[in-house]
């Protein structure tokens, strides 16, 4: 990839340079690139990712490029970090390298297996990974969906106007070709995780306490309002839609959306017995 940005380069300087001075021909050659690169944060459809992740061959190219939109974008915070954190040591290679990394003690998630991590010199953010220890799995599926969940959340609350409720932005990060896991069939290697803004939730009792004691009848409403257009048949636990320490309620696991029935009945015995009546009048 790197090497045809070259040589697409070195075509257009030959051709500018017949039409232009030399130093015109190399200004422009070298501000073309850079405004392509500029996309805005939200923009999930970002080609620049394109120009800034090498091409790992252990993906095929059309995946490769069907999953391009959802890159972290080259301009994030954290990329440049990530970038030099992942290309030093196959941090993802197993439980014992994720943990030597500086992530937190390791959970495997029921039933999927997937590991959510936190590391200290990434504030804000977690990661959702499978180790290459982990038996195969199309992982980036997974990552898909849970982008194209919180995107559908998102313009729902935006199109409702809801204030109360929130979802984190989320990302894939193609992990480099180097460094490999070892050449050995005990290792799969696994090529994309998944980056997520941190949602700041209260801890699982002081939710539970929440929903009992605090959540509103405008807040069910639009709870109410965001699992049906949605069709959000995972957010009617309190673990997948929390309340944050600002007191919004984060959709927090987005990979189930456009699904139905929605399981309205799960959230009932959550509640104080008055937003009970509430939640079944719905
Ligand atoms: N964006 C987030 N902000 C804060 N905590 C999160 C976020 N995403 C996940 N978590 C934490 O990780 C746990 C598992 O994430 P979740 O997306 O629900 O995975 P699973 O699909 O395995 O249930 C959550 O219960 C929560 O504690
Ligand atoms: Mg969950």
């Amino acid at each position: 990839m790197i090497g045809k940005i070259v040589m697409i380069a070195c075509g257009m300087m030959f051709l500018l340079s017949s039409f232009l001075s030399c130093r015109t021909a190399i200004l422009f050659i070298l501000f073309c690139p850079l405004s392509c690169l500029s996309c805005s944060d939200s923009s999930y459809h970002c080609r620049a990712a394109s120009l800034i992740y090498a091409y790992n061959p252990h993906v095929p190219e059309s995946l490769w490029q069907e999953l391009e939109p959802y890159f972290l974008p080259h301009n994030h915070p954290i990329k440049k970090k990530l970038d030099r954190f992942f290309s030093q040591k196959r941090v993802t290679l197993s439980k014992e390298s994720f943990e030597k990394a500086g992530f937190n003690k390791v959970k495997m998630r029921k039933p999927t297996n997937i590991v959510v991590g936190k590391h200290h010199r990434f504030p804000g953010y977690l990661f959702k990974v499978f180790f290459d220890t982990q038996p195969y799995v199309a992982e980036w599926d997974n990552w898909v969906k849970r982008i194209e969940g919180a995107r559908s959340i998102k313009e729902c609350i935006r199109k409702h106007n809801f204030h109360d409720f929130v979802a984190p932005k989320k990302w894939i990060y193609p992990l480099p070709e180097f460094p490999a896991p070892p050449d050995d069939p005990y290792y799969i290697r696994k090529n994309f995780i998944l980056i997520v803004e941190d949602m700041r939730i209260l801890r699982a009792k002081d939710n539970l306490d929440a929903y009992k004691n605090k959540i509103t009848h405008e807040q069910l409403f639009a709870l109410f309002t965001l699992l049906t257009e949605v069709g959000l048949i995972d957010s009617v636990y309190p673990d997948n839609t929390p309340f944050t320490i600002k007191e919004k309620i984060a959709f927090i696991d987005t990979e189930h959306h456009h699904l139905a029935p929605v399981p309205f009945h799960k959230l009932t015995h959550h509640l104080s017995p008055s937003m009970q009546t509430y939640w079944e009048s719905l």
